[in-house]
């Protein structure tokens, strides 16, 4: 065992195992990019991190055989007791996270890596002091940036899971001059940059805490400021930044494929974040300086839309039986509802009945990229008739009915009319264009972004109160 431990052709088999992790990581990547492989993606990944830890074992024990001077069975004891526990808390968190939870997840989850990147900077800081000359000045900026990055993952993604989670309220907090805040924080930061990789020994400890104390507060401010509604561009963000705070931490500990993978995270991270802005209306760099939108001023809680009308389940039934087309718009109470089943049913009976029914899907409905599709596919709806936002938008002026299950701020139309709107800009599905819209929902609460939705109001909308589960399946009886 030592010999294999110690011999010199172990380091090329480590790296021979790391390329071919990479490329199972790539595949994986890919695979994932399209639901009918999505499967045979997350089998690529999984493969790819068990080569990778199993290498990094391996790795970690040769590396007690030198230098360190801790024997290699306490050390194989630590890294093994450590994953146990890392294995134990994933796989309960899978097996019991509502698939509304996810995106909560995915934000506390991005908040370990920026918290890693930020203990590996400062151990490595710690562990480093001999390196001298220009190697020494690369070492100092890569822990410089590591935990800096670091730092700003761990707080935002920390508000990110608040406001997800509804333990926070997913308004923006907006403080007056946030932008000049942030930048005097960058300022501040480069300058401590300045102080820290000159500054001998464990001098540099000052500038290093105090630039994580001020990236900690940036990450907090940055997400803060950011209301409901952008939420699913910042997440995408977050997952950005905290593969560039795991490539970071490669660089820092010397392991390429920590590189390789935090750099893969952190670009797929980026594309998505810009499609998310493109669907969503949003300018790139407005969603990196965070706080896009108004300035925190929420529109429409205060203001009189005037009264609001109620309809009774058989009455919408008798209206979609009588109805030529119909369109459906769901949104995050339909999953909320798990109401997806008796949809599909009340899609079958009236396109037995000869209703041409359809879907109109809003990029950001739900609470996941998909999360819509995902639902309609599982309870066997067809894809042909579940169609996107922009295919949609045109035909609502020829559509008889809308029924909006559980959707809220991707149906409102503030987001067009009301400029000082935190939902401002945003593209929309048209509802309101249609002849006749029904609004399933519980009460006259507002949608995730906390903003009245004036739809509710207008004189072709009613609303039908209740779960949407209940009230749907009410239709389905009545349909007969
Ligand atoms: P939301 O604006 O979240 O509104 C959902 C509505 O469903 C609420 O108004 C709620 O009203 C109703 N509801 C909840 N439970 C219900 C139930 N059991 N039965 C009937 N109705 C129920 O929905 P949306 O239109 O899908 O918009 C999504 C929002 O989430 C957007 O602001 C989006 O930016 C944000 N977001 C999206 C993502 C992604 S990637 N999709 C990620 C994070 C955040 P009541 O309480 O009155 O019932």
């Amino acid at each position: 065992m030592n010999d294999l431990l110690t011999s010199d052709r172990l380091p090329g088999l480590i790296q021979a195992a790391y390329i071919l992790a990479a490329i199972l990581f790539i595949l994986a990547l890919g695979g994932l990019s399209k639901h009918e492989t999505a499967r045979r993606g997350n089998t690529f990944g999984m493969a790819g991190m068990g080569l990778a830890l199993g290498a990094t074992l391996v790795l970690a024990a040769r590396n007690s055989q030198y230098g360190d001077q801790r024997p290699l069975a306490v050390t194989l004891v630590m890294v093994v007791v450590a994953m146990a526990i890392g294995a134990v808390i994933g796989a309960w968190r899978a097996r019991t996270v509502e698939m509304t939870g996810m995106p909560e997840l995915v934000a506390i989850l991005h908040s370990f890596v920026g918290l890693a990147a930020v203990l590996v900077g400062f151990n490595s800081y710690l562990e480093a002091d001999h390196l001298s000359g220009s190697i020494g000045t690369i070492h100092d900026v890569e822990v410089f940036l590591g935990v800096f990055i670091g730092a700003v993952t761990f707080t935002g993604s920390i508000v990110a899971f608040l406001k997800l989670s509804a333990r926070m309220k997913s308004t923006p907090f907006a403080l007056p001059g946030r932008h000049l805040l942030n930048l005097g924080i960058l300022l501040a930061s480069a300058a401590l940059l300045a102080w820290f990789v000159p500054a001998e020994g464990d001098l540099g400890l000052v500038p290093l805490i105090l630039m994580t104390a001020l990236a900690l507060l940036l990450g907090f401010h940055l997400v803060a400021a950011i209301g409901g509604g952008d939420m699913p561009v910042v997440v995408s963000m977050l997952n950005s930044y905290s593969g560039w705070a795991a490539a970071a931490a490669g660089f820092m500990l010397d392991n390429d494929l920590l590189i390789i993978v935090g750099s893969l995270v952190g670009s797929s991270g980026a594309i998505l974040s810009y499609i998310m802005c493109t669907a969503m209306n949003r300018s790139f760099v407005s969603v990196i300086a965070g706080g896009f939108g108004s300035d925190g001023a929420v529109s429409g809680e205060e203001r009189d839309y005037g009264e609001h009308r109620e309809v009774q389940a058989d009455e919408v039934a008798e209206l979609l039986a009588d109805a030529k087309s119909v369109v459906i718009t769901p949104g995050y109470g339909m999953a909320v509802a798990q109401a997806q089943y008796p949809v599909a049913e009340m899609t079958k009976k009236l396109r037995d009945k000869g209703v041409d029914v359809r879907f109109g899907i809003h990029p950001v409905a739900g609470r996941l990229p998909g999360h819509m599709n995902v639902l309609l596919a599982e309870a066997k709806v067809p894809y042909d008739i579940v169609l996107e936002m922009d295919e949609i938008n045109e035909d609502f002026p020829d559509t008889d009915v809308v029924l909006v299950i559980g959707a809220n701020d991707t149906v409102n139309p503030a987001a067009l009319e009301e400029p000082g709107s935190p939902i401002a800009g945003m593209p929309v599905l048209e509802v309101w264009n249609a002849r006749d819209v029904i609004v399933f929902k519980r009460s006259m609460a507002t949608g995730y972004a906390g903003v009245q939705n004036p739809l509710f109001f207008k004189d072709n909308s009613r609303m039908l109160f209740g779960d949407a589960k209940d009230r749907v399946d009410d239709i389905v009886r009545a349909l007969g």
